[in-house]
């Protein structure tokens, strides 16, 4: 329903513009006489007229980096492009170009001149382009790191497309810069289901974020991608069908990590914690089912993995922790009764602390005053 009145929505928008453009192009004609004495500067809306130049192969020019700006215009990829059946004028893209003569190109390089002809792509997709705003390839560029993707790095421009969600395509999209991580992805658990045709496991976008792309500089990312793991994890028709088990996320918070860091999240909203999350044993690109010999978590690996932080842990120490178990007071009653303890003696304590400051304050008010009073 969203997506139809969007594209609606769209489509009236691509013909104010136009019309808009038409109107502006008519009063400079109107109001600097003659057409044909214009002709040359007023902009041109029909696409033919520029093609009448840029459809001739081998077009091109040199930028002063000495890299080459292929200037031909491929029109069978543009037709078979998201742009193909709405046949946009060249100028509502190319706002600054208004004829021919063109204005003298002033770019130094290649990526410059991506970089700026992208603002275009906002003058239609207003929702991409704000949620994009400040995502972490924004935040990169705003520092100078001026390969961080922009629209037509995962686009294309003339033969715009969109990559199929929950499918391989994304992630060999982000994969095209992160090459590194893409690899590790392909192999873990869930890279390798979605190659075989699998839907349900999440690629690059499911974790990060579409147009919005999060990561760990920012410092909620990590704090709370036990809800991103969620999402699916806590899932029990979901899980069911995989034979996987659906309370881990459960079994985390009530472990003495997970409430840690909830505890934590509560005081310290957004800060870093160095309490472990379910990436820290489980890898993050790299996860594997427990049962192969190459994940973290596989028996012989544990304690490495416990030991990044528990450098004292020995042989015993990951069968202290329970994993992925609810304590009951069957099969743990120690801890069980600790988790009770925990659950009445820190409300109670934070609790009195709250009421001992509320009342130091009236104290503190109150001396001020009669101190005032003489
Ligand atoms: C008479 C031939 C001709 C026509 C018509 C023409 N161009 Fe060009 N275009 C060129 C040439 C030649 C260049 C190479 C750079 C230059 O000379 O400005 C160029 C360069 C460009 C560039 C590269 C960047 C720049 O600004 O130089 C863009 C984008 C472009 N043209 C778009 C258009 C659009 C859009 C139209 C239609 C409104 C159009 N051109 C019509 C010949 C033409
Ligand atoms: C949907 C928007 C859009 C439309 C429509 C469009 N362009 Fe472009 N064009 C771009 C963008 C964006 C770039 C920069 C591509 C890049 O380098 O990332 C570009 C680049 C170019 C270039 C430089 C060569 C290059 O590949 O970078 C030329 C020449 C050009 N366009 C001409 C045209 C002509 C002629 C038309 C109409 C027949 C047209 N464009 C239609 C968005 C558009
Ligand atoms: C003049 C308006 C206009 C501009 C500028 C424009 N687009 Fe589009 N775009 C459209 C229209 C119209 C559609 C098809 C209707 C829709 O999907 O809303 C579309 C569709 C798309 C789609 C497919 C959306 C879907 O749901 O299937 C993508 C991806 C896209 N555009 C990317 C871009 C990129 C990247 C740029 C910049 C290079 C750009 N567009 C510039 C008008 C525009
Ligand atoms: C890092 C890669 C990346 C960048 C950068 C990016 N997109 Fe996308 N975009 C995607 C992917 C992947 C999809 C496929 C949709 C999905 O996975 O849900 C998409 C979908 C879209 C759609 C279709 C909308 C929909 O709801 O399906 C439009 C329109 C679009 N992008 C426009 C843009 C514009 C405009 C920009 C620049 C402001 C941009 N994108 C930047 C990766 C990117
Ligand atoms: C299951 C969820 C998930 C999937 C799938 C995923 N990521 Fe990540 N990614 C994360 C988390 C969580 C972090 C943050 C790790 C941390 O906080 O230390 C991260 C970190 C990153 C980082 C920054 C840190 C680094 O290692 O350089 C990049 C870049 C990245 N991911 C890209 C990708 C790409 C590209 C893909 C797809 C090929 C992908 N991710 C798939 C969850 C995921
Ligand atoms: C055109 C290249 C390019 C593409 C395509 C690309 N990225 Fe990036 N990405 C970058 C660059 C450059 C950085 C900044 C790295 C740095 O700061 O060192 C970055 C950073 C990141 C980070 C780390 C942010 C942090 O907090 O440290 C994440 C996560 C990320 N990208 C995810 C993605 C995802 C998901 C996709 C696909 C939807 C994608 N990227 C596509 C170039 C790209
Ligand atoms: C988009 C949904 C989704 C997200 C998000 C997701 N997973 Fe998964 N995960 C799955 C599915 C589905 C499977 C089962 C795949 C299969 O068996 O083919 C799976 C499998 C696993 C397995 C292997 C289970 C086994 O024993 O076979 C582990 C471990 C795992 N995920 C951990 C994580 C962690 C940690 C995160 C967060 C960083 C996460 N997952 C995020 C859907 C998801
Ligand atoms: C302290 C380390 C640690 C943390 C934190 C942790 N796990 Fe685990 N996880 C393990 C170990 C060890 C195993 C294998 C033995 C077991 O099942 O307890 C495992 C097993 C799993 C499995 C496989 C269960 C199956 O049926 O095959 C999944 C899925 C899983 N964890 C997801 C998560 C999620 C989601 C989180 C965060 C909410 C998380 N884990 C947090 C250590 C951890
Ligand atoms: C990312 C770091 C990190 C990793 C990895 C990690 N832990 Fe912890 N763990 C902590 C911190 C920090 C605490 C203290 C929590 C608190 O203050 O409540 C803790 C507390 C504990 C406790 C409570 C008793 C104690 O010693 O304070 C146990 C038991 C425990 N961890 C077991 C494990 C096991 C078993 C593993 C490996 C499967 C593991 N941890 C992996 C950081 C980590």
């Amino acid at each position: 329903m969203k997506a139809q009145r969007t594209h609606v929505w769209r489509g009236w928008r691509l013909v104010v513009l136009g019309c808009g453009a038409a109107a502006a192009a008519l009063v400079l004609v109107v109001t600097t006489g003659s057409a044909s004495a214009q002709e040359e500067q007023a902009p041109q809306f029909d696409s033919e007229y520029c093609l009448g130049c840029h459809a001739n192969p081998g077009m091109q020019t040199t930028l002063p980096s000495g890299e080459v700006l292929d200037l031909t215009f491929d029109v069978a990829a543009h037709e078979a492009s998201v742009h193909g059946p709405y046949d946009i004028p060249c100028v509502l893209c190319h706002t600054d170009v208004t004829g021919f003569p063109h204005e003298p190109l002033d770019v130094a390089d290649l990526r410059v001149w991506t970089l700026e002809r992208n603002q275009s792509c906002a003058n239609c997709h207003e929702d991409e382009a704000e949620s994009a705003r400040d995502n972490v390839h924004a935040a990169a560029l705003a520092t100078g790191v001026r390969e961080a993707a922009v629209c037509t790095d995962c686009h294309d421009a003339h033969n715009a497309r969109k990559p199929v969600a929950h499918t391989p395509e994304v992630a060999e999209t982000c994969g095209e810069c992160h090459g590194e991580i893409y690899q590790l992805y392909e192999g873990s658990v869930h890279g390798e289901a979605l190659a075989t045709g699998n839907r349900d496991v999440p690629t690059c976008t499911d974790c990060h974020g579409v147009h919005d792309v999060g990561g760990p500089s920012q410092s909620e990312f990590h704090l709370f991608s036990p809800q991103i793991c969620a999402g699916c994890h806590q899932d029990k028709e979901l899980m069911d069908r995989y034979g996987v088990r659906a309370d881990t996320f459960d079994t985390y918070i009530a472990d003495f990590h997970g409430e840690t860091v909830v505890l934590f999240e509560a005081l310290a909203p957004g800060q870093e914690t160095n309490k472990p999350v379910c990436i820290d044993c489980h890898g993050v690109h790299n996860i594997q089912s427990a049962d192969n010999p190459d994940s973290q978590t596989f028996k012989d690996n544990i304690l490495g993995t416990c030991q990044r932080c528990h450098p004292d842990a020995s042989i015993n120490f990951p069968s202290a922790w329970l994993g992925h178990y609810t304590p009951s007071a069957d099969n743990a009653l120690l801890v069980w009764l600790a988790g009770w303890f925990y659950k009445i003696v820190i409300p109670v304590t934070i609790g009195g602390m709250l009421g001992y400051v509320v009342l130091l304050s009236f104290r503190s008010r109150r001396s001020r005053k009669e101190a005032a009073r003489g």
